[in-house]
């Protein structure tokens, strides 16, 4: 059998629930296994829980059960997050488990036959939060480098001969510049290296709780060496097939487990079994919340259910809310630095990729699509910088992939949306309409196709969210990369549907946070409006001149975040470009402003309306209640045109 791509996240510790930070990691696991399947590989993903520690017995007993019963209730909350998300896993191991019991104890064995375990009596420190044996050298106000406390440990245990494999992992590193990523994390590693490794205690006493030593049961086997294992038992490792698998094309984990564990520990394990090695092992940073790491203990955690609750509210389907909260997961991925996940970071990433750039894209083709040409795929080929665009995106797409880039790849899918956008703005179906210009067959059938690649693209991401689209679409879901861009993935002459609202804004100011968050700027009030001054009398017609009156077509458009009437609109004046905000939002839609023309006064001086900078005005009557009503040259005027 082919070798199968194999990926895998962290196994996770069963003594608190997950939140946002765990599911980031499985998510990236799940994005990167279903781009790789429209690829058309074999993918196992696997994730799952460590739960042999002492530091998983202790909170079975804090909360007054047994430990099993405690770890089978704790572990199904992991596996109920996936779902949740959607996150698609093939195997979830659990450190409980018989196959993972047999592994480690057969790793130990063959260490110890290959004389790379010896026998020797640790006396030092324990975090028991870490897991994690501390040296008194290492000790800050007498509490372990993360910050726990630690309690005395006297014991005979064996030892791992780490320090024999510096070398070796020094040079298999400077042989394999994938193998450890990204560079900054590296080169930690490089520096952990050159200062020494140390020989690892890799038993613990038998509490009661843990994977007995083979022949040994006064002893359980360090839960970090064993968990470690996970990664090769999952593969049924001794057993015969396990070469399917190994080696793990990649193990995906945040930085605070790579450089003592994944990055030294675990292939030095494997290089002393005579086993090959995980082809990359990348890390990323942290989500944080204010300053410090989201995690239970601190109470700074954002759910993965909370996220969900949130996008419902918003007036999502269950369906869709589950893809916003993966889109905006992963649309935080942070690689050398941390991610500061705040809600109103959450709330601009939605709206800004979802709400306005996928939302506007989709329904301006379809509109176009059934105004213009009668609702269905026109028999043209599309434009060349449309399949140009359309071909980038998908070359982007694989790369960043292949360079485990997930930050470049979900660029390069709202990218293709973004270009779609501006595509229309540029290509101006609506005047070659007008004009019975016959490129607009060709225009349109461009934009249509580069929504049908935009599907494949994003699917990776928002699987029901691409589904939705492939359904207004009218054709089936793209389900293969080497379709995206073809002309038989949206064939001339298809019914499309009606464009249907995807992800609905979401206001800031009115969502119900439950969740816990700290201080976010509070939107600044706005201004009660004023009563127009009075006009003078009389003025020359020099002094009406004086006014540069134009016309332009609004590019851009998008609601002023905590504002209910603010709207931010970019506009083209001739070879200008111009942002102007306007008080229009509670009487147009950002789709209904996009590729329409209006009157503008261009020097007006420049004035900041929430903190935002507006370069002129657009001009309206007023409607009964004081709202706006745009006006608009009475047909198709050239952009710029003076108006008088
Ligand atoms: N059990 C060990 C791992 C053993 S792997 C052989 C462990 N478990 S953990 O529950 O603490 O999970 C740590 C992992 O969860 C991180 O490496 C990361 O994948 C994910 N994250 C947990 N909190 C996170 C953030 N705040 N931010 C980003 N990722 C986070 O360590």
């Amino acid at each position: 059998m082919a070798k199968r791509y194999y990926l895998t996240t962290p196994i996770y510790y069963v003594n608190s629930t997950p939140h946002a930070g765990h599911a980031l990691t499985m998510l990236v696991c799940d994005v990167t296994k279903r781009h790789r399947q429209m690829r058309g590989e074999d993918v196992v993903f696997l994730t799952g829980t460590d739960e042999n520690g002492q530091k998983i017995k202790e909170a079975a007993e804090k909360a007054g059960e047994e430990p099993m019963a405690f770890v089978d209730r704790i572990s199904q909350t992991f596996i109920d997050c996936a779902r949740r998300l959607n996150i698609d896993y093939d195997i979830f191991m659990r450190t409980t488990s018989e196959q993972h019991r047999r592994a480690s104890q057969a790793l130990f064995n063959i260490l110890r036959e290959k004389g790379h375990i010896y026998e020797g009596t640790y006396e030092g420190w324990y975090d028991v939060s870490s897991e994690t044996f501390v040296r008194e050298t290492d000790l800050v106000d007498g509490k372990s480098p993360d910050g726990n406390p630690v309690q005395w440990v006297s014991e005979q245990n064996w030892f791992f001969r780490l320090s024999a494999f510096e070398q070796p992992l020094l040079d298999h590193i400077a042989a394999n510049p994938d193998f450890l990523l990204p560079e900054g994390r590296r080169n930690e590693v490089l520096s952990f290296i050159r200062q020494g490794l140390r020989d690892m205690c890799i038993t613990r006493e038998n509490q009661g709780w843990g994977i007995e030593l083979p022949g040994d049961p006064s002893k359980v086997i360090y839960v970090w060496f064993e968990a470690l294992i996970n990664y090769l038992a999952a593969t049924g490792w001794p057993e015969p097939g396990w070469e399917d698998l190994w080696p793990a094309d990649v193990h995906w984990m945040a930085k605070e487990i790579f450089v003592r564990f994944h990055a030294t520990l675990w292939p030095a394990m494997l290089m002393a079994a005579e086993l090959p090695l995980p082809k990359t092992v990348i890390a990323h940073g942290w989500f944080v919340f204010g300053d410090a790491k989201m995690s239970k203990s601190k109470g700074n955690v954002v759910s993965p259910e909370d996220l969900v609750t949130r996008f419902t509210k918003a007036g999502c389907t269950p369906e869709l809310a589950v893809d916003a909260a993966r889109w905006v997961l992963i649309r935080a991925v942070p690689y050398e630095n941390d991610t500061n996940f705040t809600h109103a970071e959450i709330a601009r990433t939605y709206n800004a990729d979802l709400a306005n750039d996928l939302g506007n894209a989709l329904n301006r083709s379809l509109s176009m699509a059934h105004k213009f040409v009668g609702g269905v795929m026109p028999e043209a080929d599309i434009e060349p910088e449309a399949a140009a665009a359309i071909e980038q995106a998908k070359r982007d797409i694989m790369s960043a992939f292949d360079r485990q880039r997930l930050d470049d790849a979900t660029e390069a899918a709202i990218g293709l949306v973004r270009f779609l956008n501006k595509y229309i703005d540029q290509r101006a179906p609506w005047a070659l309409n007008k004009s019975g210009d016959p490129a607009l067959s060709a225009v349109v059938a461009s934009m249509l196709m580069i929504m049908r690649a935009a599907e494949g693209l994003v699917r990776t991401f928002v699987p029901a969210a691409a589904d939705a689209m492939a359904a207004q679409l009218g054709v089936p879901p793209l389900t293969s990369l080497e379709l995206i861009g073809v002309p038989s993935s949206l064939p001339g002459g298809t019914k499309l549907g009606q464009p249907a609202p995807m992800f609905p804004r979401l206001d800031l100011s009115k969502t119900d946070d439950t969740m816990e968050t700290p201080a976010e700027p509070t939107p600044k009030k706005e201004k009660p409006k004023r009563g127009l001054p009075e006009p003078a009398d009389e003025v020359t017609i020099d002094e009406f001149f004086r006014f540069n009156l134009r016309v332009a077509r609004v590019i851009e458009a998008q609601r002023v975040e905590g504002s209910d009437k603010l709207m931010k609109l970019q506009v083209r004046v001739g070879e200008d470009q111009r942002q102007i905000v306007a008080g229009i939002a509670q009487q147009y839609a950002p789709e209904d402003l996009i590729g329409r023309q209006v009157c503008v006064v261009f020097n007006l001086k420049p004035a900041k309306l929430m903190g935002l900078e507006s370069q002129g005005m657009i001009m309206a009557a007023d409607d009964s209640n004081g709202g706006a009503i745009l006006l608009e040259p009475d047909k198709e005027a050239p952009e710029g045109t003076r108006i008088h």
